[in-house]
C-alpha cells in the first residue's frame, strides 16, 4: 500500500527572507503550512551567504580602520592594533549560527512543517521534496514559490570556486589578498570591497558604466564615489570585463580596450539572476518572461492554478525586505485580506561607511518623467550630532512635487544613513509633504534633524547652513 502523502494549505519552496516570512505569516492565520529547504540552515542567502554575513564583516572591518585612524580624532589612543581574520571570520559565522537557528526555532512555535531537500513541483497542488534518498511527495491547496536569486555569471569568466569567485568566496577569504580586483560598482562590490580594503587589500572596481550605483541617485553616487575613493578604492569606470583566469600564482582580468589587470582574487559582483531551475514550472505550464522571472499579477498569482511566487523570482528590486513584504501580501490574500505592497516606497541601502540609503524616485528619474519637482539638501558638516560623532560626510536630500509639495523620493549618503531612511519611507507611505516633515518636531541632538532641515531646505528656510 502507498504510504499516504502528507496534505498542507501551503507549501513554500525556499526558505529565504520571502518564504520563511510567508510561512510565519500564514501559520499566524491559522493554515497548516510547510516548508522546502534543500539547506540544512534556513533563512536563504540573505541570511546564510548574503546581507547578514557581509554586515557582520562590515561591522568587524570598520571596527579595526576605525581603530587604526579614526579614533585619534576622539583623544583615544591605542597601541598597535592587529588583525585576526580568523577570529573575524568565526564571529560573522557564529551571527549567521544564531540567526538561522532562529528561524528553526521560529518555525517550531509556529508548527510549521519543515522539509529537507530540493522542492519540485510534479502537477497541480504536488510537490516532491528530493533528498538523495526516497524522496517525500506532499499534497499542497497552494504553492508558493520563493527560490531567490543565484549570482549572474560574466561571460568569459571561469568560476573556479577558490580565486576567482563571488560573494559567496569573498565572505570567507581566508587571508586578506594583496590585490583583490571587483567586476561591478553595485551593492556588493561596494560593500564587499570596502571590507577588504579596510583589512587591507588593495582594491580595484571595474565597472561598465560611467558611474557607480547606477540604481542609486546620481548626485549622491558622485559623493559615494569621491568618499570611497579617498579610503583608498580605486574605480575604473566604463570599462567593460570581457574575461578572467587563473594564470600561475595569480589572475588576470581582461578589459575591452583597456590594460588587462593582474590580482591575486577577483569577485565578480555583476547582479543576479532568479532561481528557478528543477523546479517543475513547465509541469503546471508557467513560462519565464524575457529576464528570466515568474510573471504574477498583482496577489503573486502565476498563470498556474494555485502556484504563487513571491522576491527576487518575480519582478522588481532583489531586496529581501522587498521580498518579505510580497511574502506577507501573498499569503494574507489567502486569508481574505487585502495584501498589498507598496513599489513607490521600498528603501535601498548601500552599507558602506557611510551609508547611502534611498525610497522613492531619484532626479534622473522624475526628469525624465517630467514631473516638476523641488529640491532641499542639508549637509551633516551642520548637524551637531554628526559633529560630536565625527562622522560629518555626506547629506540629506529630499525632492518634493513642485505644485503639491509631496515627497517623491529622500536620498541620504551620511551616519546611519540605513537607520535614517526609515522615517523618509514612513513620511512617503503616509503620504507626506516636505512640509509635514519640516513641522514635526525631531530630537535635538540627533542625525535626523537632518532629514527635517533638507525638508526645510525645499522651501529655502533651513535654520542651520
Ligand atoms: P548590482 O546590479 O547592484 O550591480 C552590478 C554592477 O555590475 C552594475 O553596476 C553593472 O553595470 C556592473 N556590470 C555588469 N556587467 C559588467 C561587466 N562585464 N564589466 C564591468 N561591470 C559590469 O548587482 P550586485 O552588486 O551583484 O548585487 C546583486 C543584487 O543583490 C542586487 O540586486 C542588490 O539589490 C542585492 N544586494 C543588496 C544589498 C543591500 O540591500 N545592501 C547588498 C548586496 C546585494
Amino acid at each position: 500500500m502507498a504510504t499516504p502523502r502528507p496534505e498542507h494549505d501551503l507549501v513554500v519552496i525556499g526558505a529565504g527572507p520571502g518564504g520563511y516570512v510567508a510561512a510565519i505569516r500564514a501559520a499566524q492565520l491559522g493554515l497548516n503550512v510547510a516548508c522546502v529547504e534543500r539547506e540544512t540552515a534556513l533563512g536563504g542567502t540573505c541570511l546564510r551567504v548574503g546581507c547578514i554575513p557581509s554586515k557582520a564583516l562590515l561591522e568587524s572591518s570598520e571596527v579595526y580602520a576605525s581603530c587604526q585612524d579614526r579614533v585619534g580624532a576622539h583623544g583615544v589612543r591605542l597601541g598597535a592594533v592587529t588583525l585576526d581574520l580568523r577570529a573575524m571570520l568565526q564571529r560573522k559565522d557564529g551571527t549567521v549560527g544564531a540567526l538561522t537557528k532562529g528561524i528553526d526555532g521560529l518555525f517550531r512555535k509556529h508548527r510549521i512543517t519543515r522539509y529537507t531537500g530540493h522542492g519540485r513541483i510534479v502537477g497541480t497542488g504536488e510537490v516532491v521534496v528530493e533528498n538523495g534518498k526516497d524522496g517525500v511527495g506532499l499534497m499542497a491547496r497552494r504553492i508558493l514559490v520563493a527560490t531567490g536569486s543565484v549570482p549572474a555569471e560574466l561571460p568569459g569568466v571561469a568560476l573556479d570556486g577558490d580565486r576567482i569567485g563571488t560573494s559567496t568566496e569573498a565572505l570567507s577569504y581566508p587571508e586578506v589578498p594583496d590585490h583583490l580586483v571587483v567586476i561591478g560598482a553595485g551593492y556588493i562590490g561596494l560593500e564587499l570591497g570596502s571590507v577588504w580594503r579596510r583589512l587591507g587589500a588593495r582594491v580595484t572596481v571595474v565597472e561598465y558604466l560611467d558611474r557607480i550605483l547606477p540604481s542609486m541617485d546620481a548626485e549622491i553616487a558622485a559623493e559615494a564615489r569621491r568618499l570611497l575613493e579617498r579610503q583608498g578604492l580605486e574605480f575604473r569606470l566604463g570599462n567593460r570585463v570581457t574575461g578572467a583566469r587563473v594564470d600561475g600564482d595569480h589572475c588576470v582580468v581582461e578589459c575591452l580596450n583597456a590594460k588587462p589587470l593582474h590580482c591575486d582574487r577577483v569577485l565578480i559582483a555583476v547582479g543576479r539572476r532568479p532561481m528557478t531551475t528543477g523546479l517543475g514550472l513547465e509541469s503546471v505550464g508557467i513560462t519565464l518572461d524575457a529576464g528570466g522571472r515568474i510573471p504574477v499579477n498583482e496577489r503573486f498569482a502565476t498563470g498556474a492554478d494555485t502556484v504563487y511566487a513571491v522576491g527576487d523570482v518575480i519582478r522588481g528590486p532583489m531586496l529581501a525586505h522587498k521580498a518579505q513584504e510580497e511574502g506577507i501580501a501573498c499569503v494574507e490574500t489567502f486569508a481574505g485580506g487585502a495584501g498589498r505592497v507598496n513599489y513607490a516606497v521600498i528603501p535601498s541601502v548601500v552599507y558602506t561607511a557611510p551609508e547611502i540609503a534611498s525610497v522613492g524616485r531619484t532626479e534622473d528619474d522624475l526628469k525624465e518623467a517630467d514631473i516638476e519637482y523641488r529640491k532641499g539638501s542639508f549637509p551633516f558638516l551642520a548637524n551637531g550630532r554628526a559633529r560630536a560623532l565625527s562622522h560629518t560626510e555626506g547629506r540629506v536630500k529630499v525632492l518634493a512635487d513642485r505644485k503639491t509639495d509631496r515627497v517623491l523620493g529622500i536620498h541620504i549618503i551620511g551616519p546611519r544613513a540605513g537607520d535614517l531612511i526609515a522615517e523618509a519611507a514612513a513620511a512617503m507611505e503616509f503620504g507626506a509633504t516636505s512640509e509635514d516633515i519640516a513641522r514635526t518636531c525631531h530630537a535635538h541632538p540627533t542625525l535626523a534633524e537632518a532629514v527635517r532641515e533638507a525638508a526645510l531646505a525645499v522651501d529655502g528656510r533651513a535654520l542651520h547652513i
